[in-house]
């Protein structure tokens, strides 16, 4: 997550009796270390769960509880309250909340500011699973989306009842990304993105091979502003040890053949598709299926190398690419050597950075190279530079086709 991210909005966070409340103290802090303000709202019995007190600490600012709050100098805290939010955001959102929501009930301060809103709802349900699945709450929760509230989540898995199954709460980083999703404009709506991130693996015998230090990061952030700019997403990853983003789907591969299979196998969905991955430029022509061993008598291994395809000119020569977008990282020369591979790769734009001493970092500099131009973008943390490059690549797109009329 980005600093400032949400630097500007303002939420109120409603929350609701709940063992989950304890996730609410985490989600806090995430939504306040991302520039937001927090307003929390608790009804009565969310206060057995986790005090006011906690929540007041952790936003900054005093909680409100009732109804009748003398603090709110018009009495009208039901009014007040959602007139400066961004968002209204019910988390945990228990079954009965979610039942008076959907019925329109307004018998206490949480409930009424809802009713009185006039900006988003959001609610992160979380409760049993028999609960969840319960036939009046999946009409309740149809009538929310019906009436145009966000429905995030609930995951599904351990419960702290003991059972197993869907209704438990979001994780608090999962509620996060959620949220920071909602409010990023979706730039590319309706457009499937395919991408590659992190390094490949080739392996030289079945505990040896050969890597490159590229830490997917970057591939991984481009991702994640994909999905929250409103795209489908499908990331091939390398091997790296990232947690997949939200919302994306991930497929794992280990060597340059397999990255390239999948994307070949991918392709024909997408309508952009980004190289970010450091792939190996060659393998061993024969891995030993045997440890190699070493000994005094033995001379020193050898081997002998085959170039592996390239995946991104393989997708630019396709008779119909994707909008295709390449990366080079150069240790010289980056005027040069970016627009150079741009033209041999034949694809539209290459961003190019001065690699290798970037690989790993959380912030970077690039520059982008497209036909007879080139552009720097100022420097910036990997997930900032992420948003302003689908910024960058979605004013490039051709426009979606429209109905043939
Ligand atoms: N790339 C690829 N498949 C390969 C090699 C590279 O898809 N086998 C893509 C990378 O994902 C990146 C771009 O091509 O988008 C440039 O990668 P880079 O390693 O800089 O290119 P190379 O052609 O290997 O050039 P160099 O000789 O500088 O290593």
């Amino acid at each position: 997550m980005a600093t400032a991210e949400l630097a500007g909005k303002h939420l109120v966070l409603g929350m609701t009796g709940g063992i989950a409340c304890y996730k609410i103290a985490e989600l806090t802090r995430l939504l306040t270390k991302a520039g937001a303000t927090v307003q929390v709202v608790m009804t009565e019995a969310a206060t057995q769960f986790i005090t006011p007190v906690t929540m007041q600490a952790l936003s900054g600012r005093p909680v409100y509880t009732s109804q009748w709050d003398a603090r709110v100098p018009n009495n009208m805290a039901h009014i007040d309250l959602s007139r400066e939010a961004d968002a209204i955001v019910i988390a945990p959102a228990s079954t009965d909340f979610l039942a008076r929501l959907a019925h329109g009930m307004a018998d206490d301060l949480l409930s009424t500011l809802c009713i009185a809103r006039d900006c988003p709802l959001l609610v992160v349900p979380a409760m049993n699973r028999q609960m969840w699945q319960n036939p009046a709450t999946q009409r309740n929760v149809a009538q929310l989306r019906a009436d145009g509230i966000e429905v995030l989540g609930p995951d599904s898995g351990p419960q702290a009842c003991g059972e197993v199954g869907d209704g438990r709460m979001l994780e608090a980083a999962a509620s996060y990304e959620a949220i920071a999703s909602f409010f990023s404009p979706k730039i590319l709506a309706g457009r499937r993105v395919l991408l590659t991130a992190g390094p490949t693996f080739e392996p030289l015998d079945p505990v040896r091979g050969i890597t490159n230090r590229s830490s997917g990061k970057m591939g991984f952030a481009l991702a994640r502003a994909a999905q929250q700019a409103g795209a489908d997403v499908h990331l091939v990853a390398g091997p790296v040890a990232l947690d997949t983003p939200w919302g994306v789907f991930r497929e794992d591969v280990q060597t340059a053949q397999q990255m390239h299979d999948a994307v070949m196998h991918a392709v024909a969905d997408a309508d952009i598709f980004i190289g970010v991955a450091a792939v190996a430029d060659w393998r061993v022509d024969h891995v030993s299926e045997q440890k190699i061993k070493k000994s005094a008598e033995r001379a020193l291994p050898s081997f002998s190398f085959v170039e592996n395809s390239d995946i991104l000119a393989a997708v630019a020569k396709l008779p119909k690419p994707p909008f295709t977008v390449g990366f080079a990282a150069e240790s010289d020369n980056l005027d040069v050597h970016g627009e150079q591979k741009r033209a041999r790769k034949n694809v539209p734009l290459l961003i190019g950075n001065l690699g290798p001493q970037t690989f790993g970092l959380d912030d970077n500099e690039v520059i982008l190279f497209e036909a007879g131009k080139a552009t720097k973008l100022p420097r910036a943390d990997k997930q900032t530079l992420a948003r302003a490059l689908i910024t960058e690549i979605a004013k490039r797109l051709p426009p979606v086709a429209g109905p043939v009329l």
